[in-house]
């Protein structure tokens, strides 16, 4: 029988050694030590009709002969896992040494946000803060707290886009509904700008678009005067349009300043000679501005008794166009690429 049991150990030692796969070495391991029918189990059954001392050195042997079986079926086992493991490895190599592929469209900013970029720093190194306002705005913000009562005339020159379902909800129409938000969160003195999108339920042409961007700024403080606002707005044209820029104020009404003003600049392209751009009036529009109304500065928990303020008004989608050269509105919200990728 230990003659047997050491045949038993060769010829398992080499069948395992000659397996190739997980599933042929689990077939092995059944046929070699099954609890039924298994080579060495099949032998062991012999063990009983031994006696004494043979049985003792026999069952001794069997047991190493079966733990020698059963270490180099293991030893397979993680020789065949490594070596998927390694194929795996193998098809998902990565070669750090070859060169990148060459990128062929690289993404850039739309031109609203070079210019509103711009602005922000250029506003940042004067000290404003850079604010942001929610697009989807209360009636109360957007009209009310800045002087626009329910019956207020104003209302009707903004074609708001309301939402259905929620009568106290607009689209908001300028970003001059960021005016109270921002004195009611950082109080007086005050120095931001917010700029973003607006909406106006407008019949689109080249001139008219129901989406387009403004630039808002407040500056409330005990002194602040009306040569403050336009020493600063005198600033950002000459920034956007060229030192030899010219600014000039002219009276206008909006319920939420007193005075208003509406500000153009020299047209930077006939030098205000007249021409195709400033409709032969050398001047081109881009803001509106004035003092603070009192009673916005009240809604914003500020006491115009002791403050008061300017604020401004950019249409940055304009100032886009002006600075590129884009004569049709539209175009900017189009997602026309042929467009796009020029700037
Ligand atoms: N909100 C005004 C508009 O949309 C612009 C403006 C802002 C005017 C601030 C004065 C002061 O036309």
């Amino acid at each position: 029988m230990q003659s047997k049991l050491e045949q038993l150990k060769t010829e398992a030692l080499l069948a395992v050694k000659a397996i190739k796969d997980k599933i042929g070495l689990e077939e092995l391991e059944i046929k070699l030590l099954g609890r039924k029918g298994g080579e060495l189990t099949n032998l062991l059954k012999g063990l009983k009709d031994l006696s004494g001392e043979a049985r003792k050195q026999t069952g001794q042997l069997a047991n190493e002969v079966k733990k020698e079986i059963e270490e180099a079926l293991a030893a397979k086992k993680h020789e065949l896992s490594a070596k998927e493991m390694g194929g795996l490895l193998e098809k998902e190599s990565i070669d750090i040494t070859q060169p990148s592929l060459p990128i062929k469209a690289r993404g850039h900013f739309h031109p609203n946000t070079l210019i509103q970029n711009d602005l922000e720093d250029f506003f940042s190194s004067m000290g404003f803060m850079v604010l942001d306002g929610p697009e989807l705005e209360s009636d109360y913000y957007n009209f009310t707290a800045v002087n626009i009562p329910a019956t207020h005339p104003a209302r009707d020159s903004h074609d708001t886009f309301y939402i259905k379902g929620h009568p106290d909800w607009v689209m908001r129409t300028h970003t001059s509904s960021v005016q109270v938000r921002a004195m009611q969160k950082y109080g007086a003195p005050l120095r931001m700008i917010s700029s973003g999108k607006c909406f106006r339920n407008e019949a689109t042409d080249v001139r008219h678009e129901h989406t387009f961007y403004q630039l808002e700024g407040v500056v409330v403080g005990k002194d602040v005067n009306f040569a403050h606002m336009k020493g600063v707005l005198e600033a950002v044209c000459q920034h956007v349009f060229g030192p030899e820029t010219k600014m000039r104020l002219r009276p206008k009404f909006y319920p939420f300043v007193e005075p208003g003003v509406n500000g153009e600049v020299t047209c930077f392209l006939c030098q205000g000679k007249g021409c195709k751009l400033c409709k032969q009036t050398g001047w081109l529009e881009v803001f509106g501005a004035g003092m603070v109304h009192p009673n916005v500065l009240k809604e914003g928990g500020i006491d115009p008794k002791v403050n008061q303020g300017f604020a401004f008004g950019f249409g940055l989608t304009r100032l886009a166009m002006l600075k590129y050269g884009i004569e049709d509105i539209r175009l900017l919200e189009s997602g026309n690429m042929k467009f796009l990728e020029q700037f």
